[in-house]
């Protein structure tokens, strides 16, 4: 019998949202951002590391803007059609990849709303990813006083911000893991909000990884204005 091949790394970038709290009629991932659409900027981003073989972008079924978009990689592009949530959307092109992929293979999730992520994160990320039982994911501590509040709005506790960090992406697991770990919360109503809840559900912890807060989620139309100045500041000629 052949030894079990050498695990390759792939990326999927969920990009199957409406961005409704930007309130602008295309969605979000497809605003320009430094004169290029944002999810060109993120999908090319993750591919920046050569370790990355190839990459599924989630669409809208009904999507009109991503041939306009697409960018050109050094690897493989593929689309599929993302679902009505984020983790829905991840589960159809972890779905596609098992044909393409082995189970023991790498994929490293990235949202379509984060342009700026930096190359030397991505390749942080996957070196200590790579060499973990579990996986990765780049996040960032809590740095500002935490408060939770009553329902008036008022403070009514302040939290310890020891050990507690920001989740970012990329989150980097295995394929087979992955997809059980989503699968199983799909299956059981469980919405989680990002890839390291599914595998912590699912009793698997994964490393934090420090990353930059310039690795902006672009949500609200604020956002526009620093994700250019981010851009700007990166000297970003991508
Ligand atoms: N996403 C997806 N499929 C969905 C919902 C979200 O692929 N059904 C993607 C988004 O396109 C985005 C990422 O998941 O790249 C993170 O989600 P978020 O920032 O919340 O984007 P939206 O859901 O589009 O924005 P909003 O929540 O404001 O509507
Ligand atoms: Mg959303």
């Amino acid at each position: 019998m052949s030894p079990p091949a050498r695990p390759r790394v792939w990326a999927v970038v969920p990009a199957a949202g409406t961005g409704s709290r930007m309130g602008h009629a295309t969605p979000k991932q497809y605003l320009e951002l430094g004169g290029r659409p944002i999810v060109a900027r993120a999908v090319q981003r993750v591919a920046s590391d050569p370790r990355v073989h190839g990459v599924v972008v989630a669409l809208r079924e009904d999507d009109a803007h991503w041939s306009a978009a697409r960018p050109r990689l050094h690897c493989a592009l593929w689309t599929v059609v993302g679902g009505d949530t984020r983790q829905a959307s991840v589960l159809a092109a972890l779905d596609w990849l098992v044909g393409a992929g082995e189970s023991h293979d790498w994929v490293a999730v990235h949202d379509a709303a984060r342009p700026c992520l930096r190359p030397d994160d991505l390749r942080v990320l996957l070196d200590v990813a790579l060499a973990d039982a579990v996986g990765a994911v780049l996040a960032m501590p809590v740095r500002d006083t935490m408060k939770r509040a009553d329902p008036e709005g008022r403070v009514a506790q302040t939290v310890s911000r020891d050990h507690l960090w920001h989740a970012l992406t990329p989150q980097v697991f295995r394929l087979g893991q992955l997809r059980a770990a989503l699968r199983s919360a799909e299956d059981a109503g469980r919405t989680v909000t990002d890839e390291a809840q599914a595998m912590e559900d699912a009793g698997l912890a994964a490393r934090l990884v420090v990353g930059h807060a310039d690795n902006l989620k672009i949500t609200h139309p604020a956002d526009m204005a620093l994700g250019e100045q981010i851009l700007a500041a990166q000297g970003a000629d991508d």
